[in-house]
């Protein structure tokens, strides 16, 4: 079966020539690639369009992050987020031997800024902090902000080429998860099929295919058949996603945790709210200059392509590899039990003796982004997975919502 994705093109704006040749250069990477099977799966466009290297909208020069790009996350809404990671984790860095901070995904490198001085302003900043970046062009880009941000404190941060062995660590992503390739697949009256990529009159169609002889056929009929047997009837026609190589990522990264923690913020729900009947397209979103859509098929390399994640299947995967579930609570949660609320009063008090009205009221706006239910209070989420270390992070029991899991 085929289908067409309406023109959500049209609603965007357009990209400047040098920006559409690019595009045209990753559209021509995919039909090449389709060109060899008649058409490529889904977690395959999506890990091209993404991270294909030179050419992927990850892998590729153009601002990402932030107001200039295509969409804004946490920490580059504020310092007040990274300085709240950097108090909830203390209890950690002090009980694993040796510890390290190991950040994954980092982006523009502002959380990684913000943790290293808020942990040095307190004299708890560990002699390594670790950041494994999988796009070249992001990793340079990190490199370049953090020498001026943070000259002085420059030294202890070293890039990793893969995951360290044996490491002692607190592990921290944000936003890492849902930056990574989905299957999409479509209840059908019988069975299931999984969505390809293929080409028709020079334009990506999405082609819905049942292979019972394909290993991630297999894999995705398992879970179909689980989230049955948690009492969760898709009906026939409903489309969702699951983030395998999310929960391989924990397997690996559980393999090479010691002793640690490991923390993750995201977008997404517990499985029950995602597969609920009614999100029957799924969570997959489309980014391009902070307009939303939900054509993944657009500008390929020049939009940002991101699916919320299933919390309960990264909870289940962390178990299935000898980590324990610590916490599960939301953004809001997570950053007031960490001590939000007195940073920013800290902060707010040194604006309003210097009558820095404006930036007081700044300083309320970050703090109502980062925490409101109706911003990214609500729907982000963070969980946490420990292995042989047994401190108390107090941020997540403001709220613990392990039960909702
Ligand atoms: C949505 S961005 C979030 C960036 C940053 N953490 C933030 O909150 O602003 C996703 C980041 O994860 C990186 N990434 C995706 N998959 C990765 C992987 N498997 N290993 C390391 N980095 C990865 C991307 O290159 C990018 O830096």
């Amino acid at each position: 079966m085929q289908t067409e994705q309406p023109d959500a093109v049209n609603s965007l704006p357009l990209p400047d020539n040098a920006a559409l040749t690019h595009s045209q250069r990753v559209r021509q990477c995919v039909l090449d690639k389709i060109a060899a099977n008649g058409h490529l799966g889904f977690t395959d466009y999506m890990q091209t369009v993404l991270y294909e290297p030179g050419l992927g909208y990850y892998s590729a020069g153009s601002t990402k992050l932030g107001a200039e790009g295509d969409f804004i996350t946490a920490p580059e809404i504020s310092s007040l987020f990274s300085q709240s990671i950097a108090q909830a984790i203390l209890p950690a860095l002090d009980a694993i031997d040796t510890a390290t901070i190991l950040e994954v995904g980092a982006g523009s490198g502002k959380m990684a800024a913000g943790i290293i001085e808020y942990l040095d302003s307190i004299n708890k900043l560990p002699e390594h902090y670790y950041i494994l970046e999988l796009s070249a062009d992001l990793r340079l880009r990190q490199q370049q902000y953090l020498q001026q941000a943070i000259p002085d404190l420059y030294q202890c941060v070293c890039w990793l080429d893969k995951l360290p062995e044996n490491l002692h660590a607190v592990v921290i992503a944000n936003e890492l998860l849902d930056a990574m390739p989905v299957v999409r697949f479509q209840k059908e009256q019988q069975g299931f099929s999984l969505e390809y990529v293929a080409s028709q009159d020079n334009k990506f169609v999405s082609q819905f295919v049942q292979d019972n002889n394909n290993a991630l056929y297999l894999r995705t009929a398992e879970r179909i058949t689980q989230l049955q047997e948690k009492g969760l009837e898709l009906p026939t026609g409903y489309r969702s996603e699951i983030n395998f190589n999310a929960e391989d990522w924990i397997s690996s990264m559980a393999a090479q945790l010691e002793q640690g923690v490991i923390i993750l913020i995201d977008y997404g729900y517990p499985q029950h709210e995602y597969y609920h009947a009614q999100r029957n397209q799924g969570t997959l979103n489309c980014f391009y200059r902070h307009r939303q859509h939900s054509d993944p098929f657009v500008y390929p390399g020049l939009q940002d392509l991101t699916a919320h994640v299933d919390f309960t299947a990264m909870a289940d995967s962390a178990i299935k590899n000898d980590l324990s579930v610590i916490g599960y609570t939301t953004q809001s949660s997570f950053l007031f039990g960490a001590g939000v609320a007195q940073l920013a009063e800290e902060i707010g008090s040194e604006y309003i003796e210097q009558n820095n009205i404006a930036a007081q009221m700044e300083l309320t706006n970050q703090v109502k982004k980062l925490t409101m239910p109706y911003e990214m209070g609500e729907i982000v989420k963070v969980i946490g997975f420990a292995k042989n270390c047994h401190a108390r992070l107090d941020a997540f029991y403001f709220k613990d919502m392990r039960d909702h899991l």
